[in-house]
């Protein structure tokens, strides 16, 4: 088993470059599935999910090749409409993969998608939409079929503006005979950079980045490339480790406008907040004022990082409230919080965080990928030597986050048990 031992109290100084979205890529790969030939993702981080997502797509006869930041996708050899089940009960991203295989193929099975235990995380919108454009689905022990000759444009409202099923359904659309709208959609900007790769293949689509998108079919799309956006929860997760180890660091290669609640938030405790073009500088304020939080879809504060500014909020001076609205059972590193010596108490949705000026190296046990982020904010800030077990988490979104802190200033040291 591997663990990550960190000895805290070491401010962190100096420059990070973040990564390619690992929530932008992950669509991305699915979409390239809508045409045959090899599609060129540029700036496409090295992750586990996206080497499951792309073991999973070679089971189906799709070839890849990654090398120096660039993903070759060859999408002619498709010659399955089922994805394997070990691969997609690892991640919930790779259900992804239904609406484009669907609306290409005329059918897709898959099982019911893994991923972060951090809510019961249903795919009832998904396929809503589909069944909408005409899908026939068809649930059974575990496993989804869906089916449909030509899939129909349809006006489609989402209950809840679904991040997944946005992604999902618009790329069905893009095959589909007619006009799909999707109403209440998301909003994200991973939703844009799809639309985008979507609009390089020859895909009809209009108001992506609004609650309202248009996509009207088209016969057939063609390989692409494309640059995948920066991810906007590493670039959180290094601003919050900056601000938390009273510490100042240059995040490098964001986009401002995608992460302004977080840097709006760190200003409120306290921190500066420098934009610049492409990248932000985050610089510790004398001390870290509380403040309250509610997650919400973008441009609200995202759930990615509830976690994180947790980590942040149980060293504020003062009682703050952070409230989770998007998934049920978010609060999981509360406990682990806890361990360190945080003041912490979880009321329904809220999250009750008395803050203590020090918290105290221990043991801690990662239990979702974001939950990793604020285990590690935690760890770099407490004095003494944390021991973190469950890092595979973690290795599902950060990329060579170890040498990241690590030239940042941070003692960090990964261990074989
Ligand atoms: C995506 C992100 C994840 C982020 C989340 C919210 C990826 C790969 N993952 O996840 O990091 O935390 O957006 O910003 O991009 N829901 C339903 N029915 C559905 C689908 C969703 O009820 O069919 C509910 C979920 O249970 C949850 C809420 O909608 O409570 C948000 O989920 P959704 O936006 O779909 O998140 P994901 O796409 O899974």
């Amino acid at each position: 088993m591997k663990k990550l031992i960190i000895e805290g109290g070491i401010p962190l100084k100096g420059i990070v470059k973040v990564s390619g979205a690992k929530n932008a890529v992950l669509p991305v790969i699915a979409a390239a599935l809508l045409s045959d030939g090899v599609s060129y993702i540029d700036d496409t981080p090295w992750l586990a999910d996206v080497r499951t997502m792309c073991k999973a797509l070679e089971c189906m006869g799709i070839r890849s090749d990654f090398s120096k930041g660039l993903l070759a996708l060859d999408t002619a050899g498709l010659c399955s409409t089922s994805a394997p089940e070990e691969f997609v009960r690892k991640m919930r991203a790779s259900f992804l993969i239904m609406g484009p295989i669907l609306s290409k193929m005329g059918q897709a099975e898959m099982s019911l998608p893994g991923g972060c235990a951090i809510g019961s995380r249903p795919i009832n919108l998904h396929l809503k939409g589909f069944e909408a454009m005409g899908a026939q689905i068809t649930l059974g022990s575990g496993r989804i079929a869906a089916q449909a000759k030509k899939l129909k444009g349809a006006r489609i409202y989402l209950d809840f503006p679904s991040v997944g099923a946005t992604e999902n359904i618009m790329m069905a659309a893009t095959l589909a005979e007619g006009v799909t709208v999707i109403e209440n959609a998301a909003e994200e900007p991973e939703i844009v950079d799809l639309a985008n790769f979507l609009g390089a293949m020859g895909a009809k689509i209009k108001g992506a980045g609004t609650k309202v998108i248009r996509i009207e079919g088209v016969s057939s799309l063609s390989p692409a490339r494309h640059t995948v956006i920066p991810d906007r929860v590493e670039a959180g997760t290094f601003m919050v480790a900056a601000a938390a180890t009273g510490g100042s660091v240059l995040v490098d290669n964001v986009i401002e406008e995608h992460i302004k609640s977080v840097s709006a938030k760190l200003q409120e405790t306290g921190s500066s907040v420098e934009e610049s073009y492409g990248s932000i500088k985050v610089s510790a304020g004398e001390k870290i004022i509380a403040a309250d939080v509610k997650t919400l879809s973008y441009p609200g504060f995202p759930t990615d990082m509830q976690a994180q500014i947790m980590a942040l909020l149980a060293r504020a001076d003062g009682c703050s409230i952070i409230t989770e609205t998007i998934f049920e059972n978010r609060f999981m590193h509360a406990a682990e919080l806890r361990k360190m010596g945080a003041d912490i108490k979880i009321e329904g949705h809220s999250a009750v965080v008395n803050g203590k000026p020090k918290l105290r190296a221990a043991n801690l046990s990662v239990t979702d990928l974001r939950a990793g982020g604020a285990m590690i904010i935690a760890a770099l800030t407490a004095k003494g030597k944390s021991e973190i077990t469950g890092i595979h988490h973690l290795e599902r979104g950060y990329e060579d986050i170890y040498q990241k802190l690590a030239a940042l200033g941070a003692y960090v040291k990964l261990v074989e048990d």
